[in-house]
């Protein structure tokens, strides 16, 4: 069953239909102000972040779904008929319904009794203010009486407070109307406010959302506008929302335009804004610019191949997921509302290392932020703030958005061994390696970074310390320990070992070795050559099953996933990495991966581990506690699914890599939402496996690693288009099928246009490249920047 459709021309996604079976979000928002938006016009907005600056309330896990949010309400004044045009909240029998959410904005559009209504949010690039575009057009033959009302729900700055502490919230914390705005004013945080206004003179307003909506009543039928009429509501205290109503006549065929505004900052900033955004034209202004700050980033890479699924992705959605995973981190959807806030220290690292090209100074900062989020002794911390470490940030006051959490202890922030994860800070070796590949900027090795706790040293000393961090942590068998966890936040080993951490460990040490070599220090390549070599005996001689590789040892010394398992038998991410590694020879990499593909393989992807563990088990882990099928016991976790498309490719596989590319491939699942439920445009966290009751069902849209790997691993992999740190790589790995591809690179300022073609029906293999019609023996080099240049590749 389907929804809706990708219009791939608009780079939209159309919703048609409005009762899909779970909320289908949208990000709006590309600096410092974002919004979580679903296809109903239900979510919240924040201001840098979802936990400490909230601007709208959410109520998560509610019922009805996708509550409240940012919704314009329609009434024909004649008949007091009223709804909303985002079908939500009032949910009235439309005659016309469709959303389309598109690069950082959302439109709904609807017609009802004859009205024609057309609701767009977005956010300018240059301004922290969500604006909501409304076009209202009367298609009826007579001259119609409206209204229009708007409606949010301000929310304390502090979500904690907002949702926990009410009494800090209901009584400190006030609204008041002026000049046609309405402030909301954190009165306990000095100088911390919100406000809403509109390009209109309001006929009347409410600040009271208990007034607005009134008693025993929801959004769907709000009291103020089933009147008619706001109350003029507001108080020091209460509950507080954005009312601002209009009313229009239209004469058959008319058209109006409203403009709300909803922002960060006094009634000042409101005043700022309203000025101008009153003047239609720099909405539309505003709009054309973020159209183009899309147009710029895809530009970059842009693919043509056989399959429509995977340019739809690679072209427009998967980058923009990957996208919205570095600049908003993992903290806020529909999910995820704010609980938390700052950098997850693995995952951000990893989605770093997949876009450089699309957002090189934002991947900066995070790689710099990571730095100094890392200890002397090499680990990395978990979860923090980037602000707590960021010298600039630390003492400045934020006029702008003033904030009631205390200076942090830094001393406090600072993790021992027993919370470390076993991986978090090796992501980040390759990452840095990622980055300086794409912008050529090689002195960032030599660039001083603070570390978490005293003391500074280059990047380049940073990353030697990662990777003595991981030598040191190795238990009995030579074996990397898996300390809190690793990769997998529920198999939790302590002092047990982790196979992935060293298959880890090994490839980011293959990565280091590159930046060495390039950076000529010898030295560095003959000690981490050697500390390479070590880690993959130690690998190969305790990880090998006989058919694949084992997942870990408990700090028992029982092993997990062997052949004798009855649970938990085979895992993906051991299997895959021994491969992606480099640490399996050919003989035990094909096997595993055949393993994979025999145990873990279904049509909505690969399984995590197979079968799933039904008994809790200390010893492994909470994955033990989870229900079968469910995250990280025995789904179909989406972000190592790329890691086995990588691992077959390294193997020659196209056709196999394809076959686990597609199961898991939104796209594809367009046409079978009453199984998927979740959004087709959007990677997953999960899809429950074939052990759960609801096998194929998505869950937790948007914030995943699968995003930026799925990205990373089609174009550099399966597409084969990747960088040295002097070079640009064209090694293909595709389907025995396809006759080719094309491809449109720019990389330092050239443009490089890509055509392969296959003439032998291979699945890997190079017979030649030619570069502007000469052949090339090696990596293609950097070209003069403004140039374009033409690259031929003939698989065989
Ligand atoms: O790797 C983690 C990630 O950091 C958060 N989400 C779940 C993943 C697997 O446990």
């Amino acid at each position: 069953m389907k929804y809706g459709y990708f219009d791939n021309e608009n780079r939209e996604y159309v919703i048609e239909r409005p009762d899909v079976p779970a909320s289908w979000t949208n990000y709006l928002g590309v600096k410092d102000m974002c919004a979580v938006i679903s296809h109903n016009a239900g979510g919240y907005l924040f201001y840098k972040s979802a936990q400490h600056h909230r601007i709208t309330r959410f109520r998560p896990n509610g019922v009805p779904l996708d509550r409240p949010g940012h919704y314009v309400y329609l009434r024909d004044d004649e008949t007091g008929d009223y709804w909303s045009v985002s079908w939500q909240p009032v949910a009235k029998d439309l005659k016309y319904f469709q959303c389309r959410h598109g690069l950082s904005y959302s439109k709904f559009s609807s017609t009802y009794g004859g009205i024609g209504a057309e609701q767009t949010l977005f956010i300018p690039v240059e301004d922290d203010v969500e604006l909501w575009d409304v076009k209202i057009k009367n298609n009826s033959d007579r001259k119609r009486n409206l209204s229009i009302f708007s409606y949010c729900e301000f929310s304390f700055n502090e979500i904690e407070i907002d949702n926990q502490n009410h009494q800090m919230s209901l009584y400190c914390a006030g609204s008041n109307y002026g000049d046609g705005i309405i402030e909301y004013d954190l009165f306990y945080v000095p100088g911390a406010y919100h406000y809403f206004a509109s390009n209109f003179e309001p006929d009347s307003f409410d600040c009271l959302r208990d007034k607005f909506i009134g008693n025993y009543r929801t959004e769907t039928n709000p009291a103020a506008v089933e009147l008619g009429q706001c109350g003029g509501s507001s108080e020091l205290g209460g509950n507080h929302c954005g009312s601002l109503h209009k009313r229009i006549i239209l004469e058959p065929g008319e058209e109006t335009r409203i403009v709300y505004m909803l922002g960060e900052g006094n009634r000042d900033c409101g005043r700022i804004i309203k000025q101008k955004y009153s003047n239609i034209e720099n909405v539309d202004k505003a709009f054309t610019e973020l159209k183009k700050y899309w147009d710029r980033k895809l530009k970059i890479l842009q693919v043509h191949t056989p399959n429509e699924g995977m340019d739809t992705m690679l072209n427009t959605w998967n980058l923009y997921q990957a996208e919205t995973n570095v600049v908003w981190s993992r903290f806020a959807s529909f999910i995820e509302v704010g609980g938390r806030t700052g950098l997850g220290y693995r995952d951000t690292a990893q989605d770093v290392m997949c876009i450089p090209h699309s957002n090189p100074a934002k991947c900066r900062q995070r790689i710099i932020e990571l730095l100094r989020g890392q200890v002397n002794m090499g680990y990395g911390l978990h979860l923090f703030d980037p602000d707590w470490f960021d010298p600039e940030k630390k003492n400045k006051p934020k006029i702008k958005s003033p904030t009631i959490v205390p200076e942090p202890d830094l001393s406090n922030m600072i993790h021992g061994l027993k919370d470390t994860c076993s991986d978090d800070a090796l992501w980040l070796v390759p990452a840095i390696c990622e980055y300086i590949k794409e912008t050529g900027e090689a002195v960032l090795l030599d660039e001083r970074v603070t570390f978490a706790d005293g003391g500074e040293a280059t990047v380049y000393e940073h990353m030697k310390r990662i990777l003595d961090f991981s030598a040191q942590q190795v238990g009995a068998t030579g074996i990397c320990k898996g300390l809190r966890a690793d990769w997998n936040d529920c198999l939790n080993l302590g002092g047990g070992e982790s196979a992935m951490v060293s298959f880890l460990h090994y490839w980011a040490l293959q990565a280091f070795l590159e930046a060495a070599r390039f950076a000529g220090r010898q030295e560095d390549v003959q000690k981490y050559g050697t500390m390479a070599d070590k880690v993959r005996n130690s690998c190969e001689k305790e990880l090998w099953d006989g058919q694949w590789y084992i997942r870990g040892i408990t700090a028992k010394g029982d092993k997990i996933g062997t052949k004798e398992s009855r649970e938990g038998k085979v895992h993906l991410e051991s299997n895959a990495w021994a491969v992606v590694s480099g640490v399996a020879g050919k003989e035990r990499a094909l096997s595993c991966m055949d393993a994979v593909d025999e145990y873990l393989y279904s049509d909505f992807g690969i399984h995590l581990n197979s079968p799933s563990f039904t008994q809790p088990d200390d010893d492994i882990g909470f994955i033990t506690r989870v229900y079968r099928g469910i995250k990280e016991n025995g789904a179909i976790f989406s972000h190592p699914n790329p890691w086995a498309w990588v691992a077959e490719c390294k193997l020659g596989r196209g056709d196999r890599a394809m076959k686990f590319y597609n199961a898991l491939l939104p796209y594809n699942q367009n046409d079978m939402i009453e199984i998927r439920e979740a959004e087709p445009y959007s990677y997953c966290q999960f899809i429950m496996g074939r052990d759960h009751t609801a096998h194929g069902r998505a869950r937790h849209p948007w914030l995943t690693g699968s995003a930026g790997w799925a990205y990373f691993a089609a174009t550099r992999y399966m597409l084969g288009i990747r960088l040295t740190f002097d070079g640009m790589v064209i090694d293909p790995c595709i389907p025995e099928s396809w006759e080719g591809f094309q491809a449109d690179r720019s990389w330092r300022g050239a443009e490089y246009r890509i055509s392969v073609r296959n003439p032998g029906r291979v699945q890997k293999g190079i017979k030649y490249i030619k570069l502007n019609g000469r052949l090339i023996e090696d990596a293609i080099p950097p070209q003069p920047e403004g140039t374009v240049n033409m690259v031929e590749v003939i698989m065989g």
